[in-house]
């Protein structure tokens, strides 16, 4: 059941780029940030799919009890950029990769740094999102970018590893792109497009 016109949807996520990518991918939906005493979401799971659903789950668990507005269900994003010369990592652990270095200006260094020289530099972003109802199950959708890495990162949009990703196609990264260009073909657009027709399919 719908509660809300438009859909009114907390995102189980703290991390501002996505939640201003969200804001301009779903203009029809509003988007309710993750509370700043709300606790940290576990993603333990070796796949995008089962921490996008452990994120959902566990953001709809605590709304449930603690939620300080009514909303119609909870939105997580899990994603991240898939290198094949890295055997597809960081991947899942794109957040987590190089915990030492805090800046993603010295994570991509060091993600570069990691590339076996004359190594075949095709990459994809991947981004799979989990939707739980409020009181229905939860579903998962995906999307998906193919590119390659660039030599050194450039630009200064977007978020992550935008500066060092050349979507197939394009000479410039996603961090030289503007956000209209990322957002007709980023592999968040991609899963939001997707979720927008399957709720649309469920006579939202
Ligand atoms: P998680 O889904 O919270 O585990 O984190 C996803 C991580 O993947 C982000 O923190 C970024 O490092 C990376 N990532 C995912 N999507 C994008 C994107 O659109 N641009 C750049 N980096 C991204």
């Amino acid at each position: 059941m719908i509660v809300h016109s438009p859909l009114k949807v907390v995102l189980a996520s703290r991390n501002v780029g996505k939640l201003r990518e969200f804001a301009e991918l779903l203009p029809d939906i509003q988007v309710v940030p993750w509370p700043a005493d709300a606790p940290e979401l576990p993603e333990t799971g070796a796949f995008f799919q089962d921490n996008a659903l452990q994120k959902a789950e566990g953001a709809r668990a605590w709304w449930l009890a603690h939620g300080t507005e009514p909303v119609d269900g909870v939105l997580a994003d899990d994603s991240g950029l898939c290198v094949d010369a890295l055997w597809g990592g960081p991947g899942v652990l794109s957040a987590r990769f190089a915990p030492d270095l805090p800046a993603y200006r010295d994570k991509i260094r060091r993600l570069l740094a990691m590339l076996p020289e004359g190594a075949v530099r095709t990459a994809r972003f991947v981004c799979v999102l989990a939707y739980a109802p409020l009181q229905a199950p939860p579903f998962t959708i995906s999307g998906s970018v193919e590119g390659s890495l660039a030599l050194e990162p450039r630009g200064e949009s977007g978020f992550g590893y935008d500066p060092i990703f050349l979507p197939e196609g394009h000479d410039h990264t996603f961090g030289e792109l503007p956000a209209e260009t990322k957002h007709s073909l980023s592999h968040r657009a991609r899963a939001c497009q997707a979720l927008w027709r399957r709720l649309l399919g469920e006579g939202m």
